[in-house]
């Protein structure tokens, strides 16, 4: 639309000022904030912006190409891809108190970002952090400006306070739905535009259990089968979110085609919910509960059994770790 319009060219329109012959690093997490950031300056300066997409392995199925493939090509965007699934799956390993591994998460994405920082500043300085602050943020934060204040408390994009940048923050006065419609101003793919909220620590944290690279992939499956018969029920916008969390440490008994099996639950978690403060199980049709569990136990070999969530928040968390 016609505003929207402006508050793009605007928004690119300060970057250009703010910046001015300088360099800037931005970190892409996969999700509509960084990435709407990202294309703004990018528009603003072009080259003289790097991106960062550090691939900690504990993505859902797809996300990964989205940013670096389709997010590129509509973009144009410098971007760095760190394939760190290795690093973070040996700092992981065995693992299995929830806090300890947003910590351990946490403290690699960092090491690995400075370690991509240094890279890029080996070509000359880079005076500028670009973040995906939303106006609620800034709220919340008591309206500070100017140096790096990070919340690392729910991003892995929570990036370490002693760097010296001044920060670009392009959406500093836009709220979240704003966001969505610049970036389909921007051409963005419309599966990040219309993400639901992910954690940063990803799924990670959606493993009851350690997590390996097996029952990443199981989950992995487990998850897209679940959003895709979500999305096909037309239920995106009604649902909050939906975690879909791998007991990984239970097993029950089950039987499949013609033989017994000693498999494991996935535990469907839909929410409705305003903020995330507060939120309610969400009242998905019988029918479409019965597609993603009859899918997920024909097409996902190691899950025998499905499982539905139905604790409000409180008492329940939306996330089970
Ligand atoms: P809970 O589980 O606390 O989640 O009800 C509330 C919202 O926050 C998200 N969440 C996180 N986001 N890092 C994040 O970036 C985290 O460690 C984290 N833990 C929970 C959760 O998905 C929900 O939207």
């Amino acid at each position: 639309s016609w505003t929207m319009l402006n508050i793009v060219e605007d928004a690119v329109e300060a970057v250009r000022n703010q910046v001015q012959g300088g360099r800037a690093i931005c970190a892409l997490s996969g999700g509509v904030d960084s990435a709407v950031a990202a294309a703004i300056v990018q528009r603003a300066i072009g080259d003289r912006l790097t991106c960062v997409f550090v691939d900690h392995g504990l993505l859902r199925k797809g996300e990964a190409e989205q940013v670096e493939r389709d997010f590129v090509a509509v973009t144009g965007v410098k971007l760095r891809v760190v394939d760190a699934s290795d690093r973070f799956l040996k700092a992981l390993d065995g693992v299995t108190d929830p806090e300890e591994k947003r910590k351990i998460i946490g403290r690699e994405f960092i090491r690995v970002f400075e370690d991509e920082q240094r890279a890029i500043m080996a070509d000359g300085p880079v005076e500028f952090l670009v973040q995906g602050t939303l106006y609620p943020d800034v709220v919340e934060s008591g309206g500070g400006t100017g140096t790096a204040n990070i919340k690392s408390h729910h991003n892995v994009g929570g990036l370490p306070d002693d760097l010296q940048f001044s920060l670009v923050e392009p959406l500093r006065t836009l709220f979240k739905d704003e966001v969505r419609r610049a970036g389909e101003e921007l051409g963005l793919p419309a599966a990040m535009v219309w993400r639901q909220p992910f954690p940063g620590p990803g799924l990670g944290i959606r493993i009851v259990g350690a997590v390996t690279r097996d029952r990443l992939e199981i989950l992995r499956e487990a998850d897209a089968i679940a959003r895709e018969e979500l999305s096909r029920a037309g239920l995106d916008r009604h649902i909050w979110q939906c975690p879909v969390v791998l007991l990984a440490d239970v097993r029950s008994v089950g039987v499949q085609g013609d033989g017994r099996t000693y498999g494991h639950p996935v535990v469907l978690r839909p929410v409705t919910s305003e903020d995330a403060m507060t939120a309610d199980w969400a009242r998905v049709p019988y029918d479409v509960l019965s597609r993603i569990s009859t899918r997920i136990t024909n097409e996902v070999r190691e899950i025998n059994r499905v499982v539905v969530d139905v604790t409000s928040k409180p008492p329940g968390t939306i996330e089970w770790e």
